[in-house]
């Protein structure tokens, strides 16, 4: 009853823009399902080399050549995507004379597909763009085909991109933005490593916790989010470890539903660190935040010990009969254990960290537009503490 007048008290939204069609091996019926959804016969394909060598590209375009579209490709996405490579993307697609976009890779590729349809209706710089709510005209169509469980950007309305010049990772986000359509097919992440699997799956976790953890939660997005939780957590061990499919496929379904939370709640502080990490150094957007989230957890767990402990729940630990601090408290514990055995690395152990540059990562953090979010408040002192505890616990 408690919980119906808290609904009943609180003002949300729920809409989902992005048509979703999950199955084991749709990749190959790609160009059937682009038919369903524009006239158009220019597909402008954003992908990388690794996707190319990994075997993903060569389904895509035999299907659209079976359906007679014509494309052209942009493979010039990297890890951490730059703005400077979206605008090249959207002169491309301009020249080309785009009408849809297919987006194939992980979050780096979806993320740029997202800014170049933007560049290819827009004028840049991609700058201008920076925040929420600034696109002005509607945008082709994006079908979003992820190739790693997950960014969850298949089914979000942002794209975090780095401003070369500041270093900085900006969000751009718009509900334009959304891709019109998601397919997700887990047999695309069958032969991921293992380093990639376990960075992008706890990407996937840390989205779920932070959407059912942060300010912007609603009784919609905890759905997914709790679902996301649970699935993740179960699958994301057997799938490092042993590239385990069935745990690949319920990788894949939780990374799914933990984009569809945070798309309609947010992320928090750890996504804040994450990005301003992310915006400096080369390093995995997935490995920082699982580097954060027990620190986070830890700040964050007296804003609200009931939802930590039910986080630990939701993963199965055996809380059943403890106060929610000592469930929240054991929760941190077996995340730092999780971090360990799926392979990923200590903040000091990371090249090019230096103790030197937490106050401006510090600053990066206490900016960015999730950190009001967060379930605690938090100020850009807390992100320094926690730079630094991170850093020297393991160092
Ligand atoms: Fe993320």
């Amino acid at each position: 009853m408690s919980e119906g007048v808290i609904i009943l008290q609180q003002r949300f939204g729920f809409h989902l823009p992005t048509r979703i069609e999950f199955g084991k091996g749709l990749l190959n019926y790609l160009g059937e399902l682009v038919i369903s959804i524009t006239g158009g016969k220019k597909i402008f394909i954003v992908t990388d080399t690794g996707i190319e060598k990994a075997g993903l590209l060569s389904p895509v375009l035999n299907s659209l050549e079976k359906e007679n579209f014509n494309y052209h490709i942009f493979n010039r996405v990297t890890p951490n995507p730059r703005d400077v490579d979206c605008e090249t993307g959207g002169e491309e697609a301009k020249s080309f004379g785009a009408e849809l976009i297919v987006a194939l890779g992980g979050g780096s590729v979806i993320d740029s597909a997202k800014a170049i349809a933007l560049l290819h209706r827009h004028d840049g710089p991609l700058k201008a763009f920076e925040g929420k709510g600034k696109v002005t005209r509607p945008i082709i169509p994006i079908v979003a085909v992820p190739t790693t469980a997950g960014t969850g950007s298949e089914v979000t309305r942002s794209a975090v991109i780095t401003d070369t010049k500041r270093k900085f990772k900006m969000t751009v986000k718009d509900i334009m933005l959304a891709p019109k359509l998601a397919i997700v097919d887990p047999e695309t992440t069958y032969s991921l490593p293992a380093e990639l699997t376990a960075s992008t799956g706890m990407d996937a976790f840390v989205h779920a916790i932070e959407a059912y953890t942060c300010r912007e939660s609603n009784p919609f997005a905890d759905i997914f989010a709790l679902a996301a939780i649970e699935k993740i957590y179960h699958a994301l061990l057997p799938a490092v470890e042993d590239g385990d499919r069935s745990a690949r496929d319920y990788l894949m379904l939780g990374s799914l539903l933990a984009g569809l939370s945070f798309s309609h709640a947010d992320v928090a502080a750890v996504h804040c660190m994450a990005e301003a990490v992310g915006g400096l150094y080369d390093i995995p957007h997935g490995v920082a935040n699982s580097i954060f989230l027990p620190y986070v957890t830890s700040f964050n767990v007296s804003a609200d010990p009931a939802k930590h402990a039910k986080v630990a729940g939701a993963c199965g630990l055996p809380v059943e009969n403890m106060e929610d601090r000592a469930a929240a408290e054991l929760l941190i514990t077996d995340l730092k254990k999780l971090s360990k055995k799926i392979g990923i690395p200590t903040f000091s152990s990371l090249k090019g960290i230096v103790p030197a540059d937490f106050p401006r990562l510090a600053e990066a953090s206490v900016v960015n537009g999730s950190t009001s979010s967060n379930c605690r408040e938090i100020k850009e002192k807390d992100y320094l503490d926690l730079f630094q505890v991170a850093y020297y616990e393991n160092s």
